[in-house]
C-alpha cells in the first residue's frame, strides 16, 4: 500500500503542535509545545499571550517534527491544520504557517475541523468501525455524533448550556483548585467518597445535555458553607460531581447505543482523558460487549496528530483550500 504522510498543525488554543501521520492511522512524530505553565500564572489561558508564544513556537516545532521523523517536506503529500473553532488569534499562527508551507512547498492545502480531529484521535488506537457513536467532551463542547462513514458527521444530541469540560474548570476555580482544573477535580474525586447531594443533571429522554444547573448546585453549596463558617471537603465534592456528570454522559451514551445500530463507541476530547469516563466506560461496554475506543491520554486534549489523521481521510475525500483560508473561532462539523 502507497504511504501518504501528512504533516498536521494545530493552534487552536495553548498547544503547539505538529504531527506527521502516516495513512490516517500511524504516527511517525508528533510535537507538542504547552503554554501551560505560563497561563497557569493567569488562572486560566489568556488569548494574546497564546497567539504571541505560538508565534515564538511555530517554526521551531515544524522544523523539530520533521528532524524527529527523520523526514523533509519532499516526504510530505499535504498539510492539515486546525481552522477552527478556537482561538482566533491562535488558530491565524498556525493557519498562516500551514497556508505559508503550502505556497513554497506547492503542497495541497486541507482545512480541519477541530472536532473533526478529536475524533479521528481514536483512529490511531484502532482503525475506526463504522457505523459508529462518537460522544465528544471537551471544554468547548459535549455532542453525541453519528458516524455512518468516514467524515460523515451527524449530530444526534448536545449540551444546551456549557460543555462538560467548562464545568469541570469552573467547579475547580469555586474550590479554589488551581489551573488546568478538569484534571485535579479528576485526581480528587478519586480519594473522594460521593457524600454530596448533587442533582443528576438533565436526565430526560433526549440525547441532549445541560450542566449549568449542576455547575449553579456547586457554587451554591460552596457558598452556603462557607457563609456558615464550614469548610467544603473538597475531594468529597469532586467525587460526587464526577460521579454526577459520568452518570449522566454513560446514561445517554448508552441509549444512543441501543437506537443506532453500531460497531464502535468512540470517546474524543479534552475530557475523555478523565479517569472515571474512561473507567466506566470501559467496564459497562466489556460488560454489554461495545467495542469501545478511547484515545492514548497523550491525545486526548489538543495535539497535532489527530489533526493529521482527520486531515488524510479528508485529503483522501478531495477536501482542499486556497492559499486564502480563514481561521474561524466558529465554525460548524455537521
Ligand atoms: O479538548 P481540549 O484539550 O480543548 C478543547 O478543545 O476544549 O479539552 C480541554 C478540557 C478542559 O476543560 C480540561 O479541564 C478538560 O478538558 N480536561 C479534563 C481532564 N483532562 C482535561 N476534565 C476532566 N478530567 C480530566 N482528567
Ligand atoms: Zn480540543
Amino acid at each position: 500500500m502507497n504511504k501518504t504522510y501528512i504533516l498536521g498543525i494545530e493552534t487552536s488554543c495553548d498547544e503547539t503542535s505538529v504531527s506527521i501521520i502516516e495513512n490516517g492511522d500511524t504516527e511517525i512524530a508528533t510535537i507538542i509545545s504547552t503554554q501551560i505553565t505560563t497561563h497557569a500564572n493567569y488562572g486560566g489561558v489568556v488569548p494574546e499571550i497564546a497567539s504571541r508564544m505560538h508565534i515564538e513556537n511555530i517554526t521551531i516545532v515544524i522544523e523539530e517534527c520533521l528532524k524527529q521523523a527523520n523526514m523533509t517536506m519532499d516526504d510530505i503529500e499535504a498539510i492539515a491544520v486546525t481552522q477552527g473553532p478556537g482561538l482566533i488569534g491562535s488558530l491565524l499562527i498556525g493557519v498562516t504557517a500551514a497556508t505559508t508551507l503550502a505556497y513554497i512547498y506547492n503542497k495541497p492545502l486541507v482545512p480541519v475541523h477541530h472536532i473533526a480531529g478529536h475524533i479521528y484521535a481514536n483512529n490511531l488506537v484502532s482503525k475506526m468501525q463504522f457505523p459508529l457513536i462518537a460522544l465528544v467532551v471537551s471544554g468547548g463542547h459535549t455532542e453525541l455524533i453519528y458516524m455512518k462513514e468516514n467524515y460523515s458527521f451527524k449530530k444526534i444530541g448536545g449540551t444546551l448550556d456549557d460543555a462538560v469540560g467548562e464545568c469541570y474548570d469552573k467547579v475547580a476555580r469555586v474550590i479554589n483548585v488551581p489551573y488546568p482544573g478538569g484534571p485535579l477535580v479528576d485526581k480528587l474525586a478519586h480519594i473522594g467518597s460521593d457524600t454530596y447531594n448533587l442533582p443528576l443533571p438533565l436526565d430526560d429522554n433526549t440525547y441532549n445535555f445541560s450542566f449549568s444547573g449542576i455547575k449553579s448546585a456547586v457554587i451554591n453549596l460552596a457558598h452556603n458553607e462557607e457563609q456558615r463558617g464550614n469548610t467544603i471537603r473538597k475531594e468529597d465534592l469532586c467525587c460526587s460531581f464526577q460521579n454526577r456528570v459520568v452518570e449522566i454522559l454513560t446514561k445517554k451514551t448508552m441509549k444512543a447505543l441501543k437506537e443506532y445500530n453500531v460497531n464502535n463507541l468512540i470517546i474524543a476530547g479534552g475530557v475523555s482523558a478523565n479517569s472515571g469516563i474512561r473507567d466506566k466506560f470501559t467496564t459497562i461496554c466489556a460488560h454489554d460487549g461495545i467495542n469501545l475506543t478511547i484515545p492514548n491520554i497523550k491525545y486526548c486534549t489538543d495535539n497535532a496528530a489527530m489533526i493529521g489523521a482527520a486531515g488524510y481521510y479528508a485529503y483522501k475525500l478531495g477536501i482542499r483550500s486556497g492559499y486564502d483560508l480563514k481561521a474561524k473561532a466558529t465554525m460548524n462539523l455537521y
